[in-house]
């Protein structure tokens, strides 16, 4: 079912069980005080009639009942006017006036109940009979009450019996019915009515939100829901707006990632088909005996580094994959710092000294570091090599000191340095802020720092850049010491 009818469903049996239970409730009450008003006016007849038409007499020391039958023969026509009835009785069976008149049926427990003096209402009663006992037409459904009357002695000698027509009542009962049928068939209709435009009001904006989830998932991710922050519905439009916005966030990233893997893998076709062109040339040149003697050894060394080189591309990849999906476990211990340092001071001097450049190390002898030792090696000489490779006839210094409660490093050159545009995508996977210079002596393939990140988020470490263009870079490395 269509929520627009759920909701008005749900709207209308509300307002139709309010209306009922109101209607039903309301009926009742009217009910019961037609009644209370109808033994009030009857009681009100009887204490009359007890007052003005009987009296007790002693009679030879016997109190007697007698009767003014002038006076209860006028009430009688009086009160049949109003379709008002009334006997005298004074035993169960046995009527004083009118002998002739109508019966009630009174039980033995309501006459006991008289007898103690109480006032008895009946809400109807089938006893009364017409004249004819063998007419059924005759019998109407009275409503009555019983008045009882004593003597000094407290005696009960006579019972006042006075009844209206139930079909009085009922018709003012039928009357209020009619009435509240009325009142409840607009009500309804108006109910109906109600429910559809509040069911409307809320499903139009539920439908506003699907036909902008319909543009999102064609692609479209510069729509948006007006958000009036009242419920619950402007919540989830609000949160719907930041989805889109991070869709659209990460749409554009995946698109760059994608853009820079195709690069990458035209880069490592590039990079990897001059070697392997390499190695294939020597190699056919070793097997038809082409290369003099002499040229042997140099043409092995080529293959060698040539190789060495594809291996370092193949195993950067993978090293990458295999940080970002967790396979790696860092073997944490504390050792210091400062040898790893020089140590990769001494491995990179040559490479430092081809292009011109000086390699410094500075910093206390000893300095507590708390890492795996391979992965911080792997950390500082791809930094360490990076300034290398970007810097000529400059200075490279390696420094390092204690922090709070962390060990920091720095490692800064005076090389070409980097734009902010460049700065901001250094570490993505891929990426180098000069695509022309691809075919160094060190084979770039931009996933150096971005292995870099990820080692150091693995040892909750933070590493930061700031660099100047022409001016030089510095790196700084921040690991925690053990906790
Ligand atoms: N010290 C620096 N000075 C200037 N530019 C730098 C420096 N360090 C890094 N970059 C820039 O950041 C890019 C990414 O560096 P990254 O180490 O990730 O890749 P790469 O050095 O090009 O290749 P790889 O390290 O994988 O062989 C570099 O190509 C370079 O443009
Ligand atoms: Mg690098």
């Amino acid at each position: 079912m269509k929520l627009i009818y759920q909701q008005m469903l749900a709207f209308f049996i509300l307002i139709m069980t309010l209306l009922l239970i109101l209607g039903f409730s309301f009926f009742h009450i009217t009910r019961e005080v037609i009644y209370e008003n109808t033994w009030q006016q009857l009681e009100g007849y009887a204490y009359s009639l007890k007052n003005q038409s009987m009296m007790i007499q002693t009679r030879k020391g016997k109190q007697v009942l007698t009767l003014n039958v002038d006076k209860l023969r006028t009430s009688e026509v009086l009160l049949s006017n109003q379709q008002v009835r009334f006997t005298i009785y004074t035993s169960r069976n046995d009527t004083l006036y009118p002998k002739k008149g109508y019966k009630s049926a009174i039980s033995a427990k309501d006459w006991k109940k008289l007898e103690k003096g109480k006032i008895l209402r009946r809400k109807s009663d089938l006893g009364w009979r017409g004249p004819d006992k063998q007419n059924v037409q005759n019998q109407q459904r009275m409503t009555d009450i019983l008045a009882p009357c004593f003597d000094s002695s407290g005696k009960l000698v006579a019972v006042i019996s006075v009844g209206a027509k139930v079909s009085s009542i009922q018709e003012s009962f039928t009357k209020i019915q009619k009435n509240l049928f009325y009142v409840l068939l607009i009500s309804a209709l108006l109910g109906m009515l109600i429910s559809y435009f509040l069911a409307h009001y809320i499903t139009k904006r539920i439908s506003k939100l699907r036909k902008v989830t319909r543009a999102v998932a064609n692609g479209n991710f510069d729509v948006k829901v007006i958000d009036n922050r009242r419920d619950e519905l402007d919540d989830l439009a609000k949160d719907f707006n930041k989805m889109t916005v991070s869709l659209k966030k990460s749409n554009e990233e995946i698109r760059l990632q994608e853009q820079r893997r195709r690069q990458f893998m035209a880069d490592a076709a590039h990079e990897m088909r001059t070697p392997l062109t390499t190695i294939n040339g020597l190699l056919e040149g070793l097997v038809y005996d082409a290369i003099p003697e002499e040229d042997k050894d140099k043409s092995i060394k080529l293959m060698r580094n040539e190789t060495k080189r594809l291996i370092r591309l193949v195993n950067e990849n993978l090293d990458y994959e295999k940080i970002r999906s967790g396979q790696i476990d860092l073997r944490q211990s504390s050792f210091n710092g400062m040898d790893v340092l020089r140590n990769v001071q001494e491995q990179l001097r040559k490479k430092a000294d081809n292009s011109g450049n000086k390699l410094e190390v500075n910093g206390p002898q000893k300095l507590e570091v708390y890492a795996d030792y391979d992965r911080f090696v792997q950390i500082i000489f791809n930094i360490t090599q990076n300034a290398i490779q970007f810097t000529e006839n400059g200075t490279i210094t390696i420094s390092a000191e204690r922090g709070h409660r962390c060990s920091i490093f720095r490692i800064s050159d005076d090389g070409m340095g980097m734009s902010d545009e460049q700065l901001k995508n250094i570490w993505e996977r891929y990426y180098k802020a000069d695509p022309s210079r691809k075919n160094t002596k060190y084979g770039e393939s931009g996933l150096g720092l971005s292995i870099v990140q990820q080692l150091m988020e693995l040892h909750k470490g933070k590493v930061e850049v700031t660099s100047k263009l022409g001016l030089g870079t510095t790196f700084t490395l921040i690991f925690p010491d053990k906790r």
